[in-house]
Formats: structure tokens, sequence, C-alpha cells
């Protein structure tokens, strides 16, 4: 299956972009930078444009979310927008009554435990997604030259929150769902799965050039439950992603354990959390895929000298990998000051790229 011909990861700028060459494997002239929840409260601009509306409001309404996606890459000159959503908001648009409540999360009015209430899991319809397509649209009509990433929450990060119905740092009961009944926990696995491609092929047949599965908390499993009850779902949908030929970026917390395994699940590119240097990820991953991270969030708030000190590390750890994607281990703090991200930026925008092999 093709993209449209007028789809920007057609048109040269994009193609050609520092982000794109990465996920490639190549090393572009200048070492791309992103960050993840660029978006958000540490943002004045976003404070002021968001006052009025919740944030699945503000995430459902077209020129808003084109809005807010828009700010981080005006601030600070990142070499990707990554699409203002929420991995909660294809299950608000299939119908699942589901909140984010601010410094909370995702609250479910009927979390999802028995095999009933997995039945009677809503479908994500094709007409539902109207609201990301525009959005998406309006992003890449205003940003021709940089690329946008789309995203979903992984299976696993997703079922989280429907089961524990709140954040939960642990995870209880969707440990005990998995164990005590796997075949539930498949269906309910697959469907999330499907609820992902759909709004995954959405954000891409509307624009996006690149795809970024957040697997947030799969790190809390070992690898033996990964492999039986959740890579095959989070392959899934790296595999339907790939027939848009469109580079998959997957991403987890505390994944040392698990980075081959979601590597071939289906990625091109791995993200990596604090708990390993880049260069320790690219040995265990045969020295053959793209890294992204790994600046630790913790130091943003730290001395200048603190923050210079952890830039310089990552980028020399991803000089040993095929290519590397500046990013934080994790999102943005809410308490971080812009000028720090900013003044990362710069940094890795003045540093010379790194030659693979030295
Ligand atoms: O800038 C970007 O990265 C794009 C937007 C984005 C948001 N959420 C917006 C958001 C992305 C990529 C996400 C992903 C997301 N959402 C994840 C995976 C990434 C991760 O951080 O591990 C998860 C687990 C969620 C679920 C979720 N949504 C949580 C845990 C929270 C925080 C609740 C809080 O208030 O502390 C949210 C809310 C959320 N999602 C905000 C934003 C900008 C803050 C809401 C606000 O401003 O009121």
């Amino acid at each position: 299956e093709a993209l449209p011909a007028d789809h920007p990861s057609h048109s040269g700028a994009i193609a050609d972009s520092a982000l794109l060459s990465a996920c490639r494997g190549e090393r572009p002239a200048r070492t791309p930078v992103w960050f993840m929840r660029q978006a958000g409260r540490s943002l004045p601009e976003y404070r002021a444009a968001r006052e009025s509306t919740t944030m699945l409001e503000s995430c459902l309404d077209p020129a808003l979310a084109a809005e807010l996606t828009l700010q981080p890459v005006r601030r600070y000159g990142v070499d990707a927008a990554i699409f203002y959503s929420d991995i909660m908001v294809p299950l608000k648009l299939a119908g699942v009554d589901v909140e984010i409540e601010p410094g909370v999360g995702p609250v479910l009015a009927h979390p999802v435990r028995s095999r009933d209430d997995i039945a009677a899991l809503p479908t994500l319809t094709d007409e539902a997604l109207t609201p990301i397509r525009e959005a998406i649209g309006r992003v890449t009509t205003q940003l021709p030259d940089v690329p946008l990433i789309g995203f979903a929450g992984a299976p696993f990060t997703v079922a989280s929150y429907l089961v524990e119905g709140r954040p939960n740092r642990t995870h209880p009961r969707t440990h005990e769902l998995m164990h005590d009944d796997p075949q539930a926990w498949e269906a309910l696995l697959e469907w999330v799965a499907e609820v992902d491609i759909a709004f995954l092929r959405a954000q891409v047949l509307a624009g996006a050039s690149a795809v970024q599965l957040f697997d947030s908390w799969v790190g809390e499993l070992s690898l033996v439950d990964y492999l039986v009850h959740v890579q095959p779902a989070s392959g899934r949908v790296l595999r339907a992603l790939g027939e848009l030929g469109v580079p998959r970026i997957h991403f987890g917390t505390g994944t040392g354990h698990l980075l081959v395994a979601m590597r071939d699940a289906g990625a091109d590119v791995m993200g990596v959390g604090a708990d390993l240097t880049l260069d320790a990820a690219n040995e265990l991953l045969g020295g053959r895929t793209p890294l992204q991270g790994n600046i630790d969030p913790a130091v943003l708030a730290g001395s200048p000298e603190a923050v210079d000190a952890a830039v310089a590390a990552v980028l020399t750890a991803g000089g040993a990998a095929p290519a590397h994607i500046v990013n934080l281990a994790h999102g943005v703090p809410k308490d971080t000051d812009p000028d720090v991200l900013a003044h990362i930026v710069d940094l890795v925008h003045g540093a010379p790229a790194a030659v693979k092999g030295h």
C-alpha cells in the first residue's frame, strides 16, 4: 500500500530531513533533536491557549490541536513536530468514557476488568477520526519543511489504563488479568491493537511522516511475559504501519531487558529510557538499530553545567549507534524552564555530527 503522491514524506525537505535520515540509519549533517511532551504545561503559550478547555476537548478541536503541535516547533526549532493528542484520544473517539484529570492522568468511568467488559468495548470508526485528520492536515500545511510524528500508546500501556481505571504505579490488576485469564487479556490487547492501527493509519494518511509507539510502562514486565503476552499485539501494530512505509519509533522506560524484543516486534528506531546508556543499548541491539534518547529529564532542573555535561555524554554515547536522534529519556517535566530546552537544541545543532564508526 502506497501513500498518496502528495504526501509530505514525498517532498524533498521532509524526505531529506535530519529526522527521517536518522530513522533510515544515516548520519545527517546535524543530529536531529525533539522532546517527548514538548507541547504542554512547561510552555506559557500552551497554558494561555488551553485556558478554557479540558485536555481531551483541546485534542478534538483541530485548530487548537494544530496550534499546540506547532508551538514547540516555533519556540525551539526542533527537528520534528509531534502531534498534540493523547494515548487516550482514540478510546474517547471510540466511545469509551474516559477523561484526563489535570495533575492525575487518564481516569475511566468504567474500568475494563472482566470478559464482559472486554466484549462490550466499542468499535472505533473511520468517521470518528475526522478531527484527527483535520488537525494533521492543518499542521502539515503550516509546516512544509519539518516532519510530523504521529503516535499511539502501545497495547500494554493503554490496556493498563483501561484495566486500572486510573494511574497506578504498579498496575496490579493488569498483571492479574494477564496471568489469570490470558485469553481475555489477548482479546483486550487485540482490541487496543485495532484501535491503534486505525488511529495511526489516520495520522499517517493525513500527513504524518513517522510514528512513535509509546509503551511507557512495559518495562515492569519480565521478558517472558513480554514475549508471550505483549509482543504479538505490539508487533501487529508495528507491522501494519510498516506497510505504509513510514519509520516506526518504539519507546518505553526501564526496558533494557526488553530492548531486543521490542525492536524485533517491528521497530525501525528504538527509544531508550534512563536505565541504559546509548552505547550499551547499541551493543544489545547488535549495532544495527538507530537510537533515540536519552537525556535524563531530572537534569533539566539542574545547573547549566550539569545540563551541558548530560548533553555531551548523550551525544558521545549516541555516536556508537548507526544513527542518533536526541531526545529525553521520558517526557518533559511540567516545571521545566523552556530556555533550558532551547539551549539543548542549540547545543545539539551546534555540535559536529558524529561520523559512524568514530
Ligand atoms: O508534546 C507531545 O509529546 C505530544 C502530546 C502528548 C501528550 N500525551 C499530551 C498530554 C503525548 C505524546 C502524550 C502521550 C501520553 N499520554 C503517554 C505516553 C508518553 C509518556 O509520557 O509516557 C501517556 C502515558 C499518556 C497518558 C497521560 N496523559 C498522562 C499520564 C498525563 C499526565 C497527567 C498530568 O496532568 O500530570 C496526560 C495528560 C497530558 N497529555 C498532558 C499533555 C500535554 C497534560 C495535560 C494538561 O496540560 O492539563
